[in-house]
């Protein structure tokens, strides 16, 4: 594959415009980084797009040489500016985002190899590294694929989930690559600080619905599946936070957190209550994404039978965890709620924010779709005491957790550097 020099760059490149290498491989969602490079361009950047030979069966390197600062690059070799393209790229940028990144280039940068531009451009550079995954849903469940991506993770790259919804030739599922717009956002977000944001910073996270016991045998609980809890919990980590996570569910943690986040099981309101409780003087902030019973009861010590006919639950109210967080806050700590709601959401959000006293409020709306108990995706609403409220649109409950901690980072008093 041959250097592409024409045509040349839509508009003059502005030198003091942070670089971005826009990587793209060969998958159908290469069509996408098109839009992907002109929103970044848009936003200021100068783009140096690199693309993998197959990602030019997709788009033609030309096309994106248009819209691109610089022309695009499909090849280590021939390149007349400079003879050593991949550490020149690596050097010189702010970031490198891949979008998509095929399985084959995940795999292909997990094991280290450096067989194209793209390639050797990732093992080059010290910049932030953000993958956008996008692939048929049989690929992206397979073990190798995220076996590899918690590899990267492990050493600090950054990845962007794929969503769910059409994917080529009529399928569904999930790994549809996450819209440009989306993208370029969070492109954004790292440029201007979210990698290392929350470095020494102790965060305490609860996860998970309580489950309150009628019997040795059975529950009252709901429908929490404590996931956005563990996605809090790994993007707290990977954010640089000492993260302990108390949770009533146990979810796999990647391989690149699970050995550096701690959790405390608990099952009940009471046990999560006293769980919290002790460990938030330690903390520099603390995060209650559980779903905790407001009723419990208490438990029979046999099983109840049901030839006695259906019982009598006595129910009383359990701790408001998140109010006595409130009450023994150690000074400079920063509390965040959450809030489920289903009707005159933002309202009733604001209520919250104002009788539970935290310093934000996360509120979903949980009757609309694809939004916040047993999903993986979540959209929220963020409500601060001093700030008009930001509406976060469906993504996925990381992609949620790099909003609700920039957030939270930004909140945090000033540190010693
Ligand atoms: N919460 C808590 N302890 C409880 C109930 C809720 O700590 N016993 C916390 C939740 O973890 C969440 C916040 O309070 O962070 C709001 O929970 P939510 O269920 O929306 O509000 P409630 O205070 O329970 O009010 P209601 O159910 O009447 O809307």
């Amino acid at each position: 594959m041959t250097w592409t020099l024409s045509p040349m760059p839509s508009a003059t490149p502005n030198p003091s415009a942070p670089r971005i290498v826009l990587g793209v491989a060969g998958g159908i969602a290469a069509y996408k980084s098109v839009e992907l490079l002109r929103l970044l361009r848009d936003k200021g950047y100068h783009v140096a797009p690199v693309l993998t030979p197959d990602a030019t069966r997709f788009v033609g390197a030309v096309t994106f040489s248009a819209l691109a600062s610089e022309p695009a690059r499909t090849s280590l070799f021939g390149d007349p500016t400079t003879p050593i393209p991949h550490t020149y790229l690596g050097a010189h940028c702010a970031l490198v985002v891949v979008a998509p990144a095929t399985a084959h280039l995940i795999a292909r940068y997990a094991m280290g190899l450096a067989d194209d531009l793209l390639t050797a451009t990732l093992l080059a550079t010290r910049a932030p590294v953000l993958l956008c995954p996008a692939m048929h849903t049989e690929m992206w469940e397979q073990p190798s694929v995220q076996e590899n991506l918690a590899t990267l993770r492990r050493r600090g790259v950054l990845v962007l989930e794929p969503e769910a919804g059409h994917l080529a030739g009529g399928d569904e599922g999930t790994g549809r690559l996450v819209e440009p717009a989306r993208i370029a956002e969070l492109v954004d977000k790292i440029v201007k600080g979210y990698r290392g944001a929350l470095t020494g910073v102790r965060v305490l996270i609860s996860a998970g619905g309580t489950r309150e016991a009628i019997d040795p045998v059975r529950v009252l609980s709901n429908r929490s599946s404590g996931r956005q809890g563990y996605a809090l919990a790994e993007v707290a980590c990977r954010m640089g936070a000492r993260v302990t996570l108390v949770s009533t569910v146990s979810l796999a943690l990647s391989i690149d957190t699970v050995n550096a986040i701690e959790v405390v099981a608990v099952e009940s309101a009471v046990e999560l209550h006293d769980a919290m409780l002790k460990r938030s003087p330690m903390n520099d902030c603390v995060i209650m994404a559980a779903a905790v019973a407001d009723f419990t009861l208490k438990a029979a010590g046999e099983k109840l039978k049901k030839r006695e006919g259906p019982p009598e639950l006595h129910l009383e109210l359990s701790p408001d965890v998140l109010a006595d967080l409130v009450a023994h806050r150690p000074k400079g700590q920063i509390i965040v709620g959450f809030a489920a709601e289903t009707d005159n959401v933002v309202e009733n959000g604001q209520l919250k924010l104002r009788e539970k006293g935290v310093d934000l409020l996360v509120v979903n709306d949980v009757s609309a779709p694809g939004v916040g108990f047993e999903h993986s995706t979540n959209e929220v609403i963020l409500l601060e005491p001093a700030s008009e409220p930001e509406r976060v649109s469906l993504r996925s409950k990381e992609a949620i957790s790099w909003e609700i901690l920039a957030r939270v980072a930004a909140l945090l008093p000033p540190r010693a550097p």
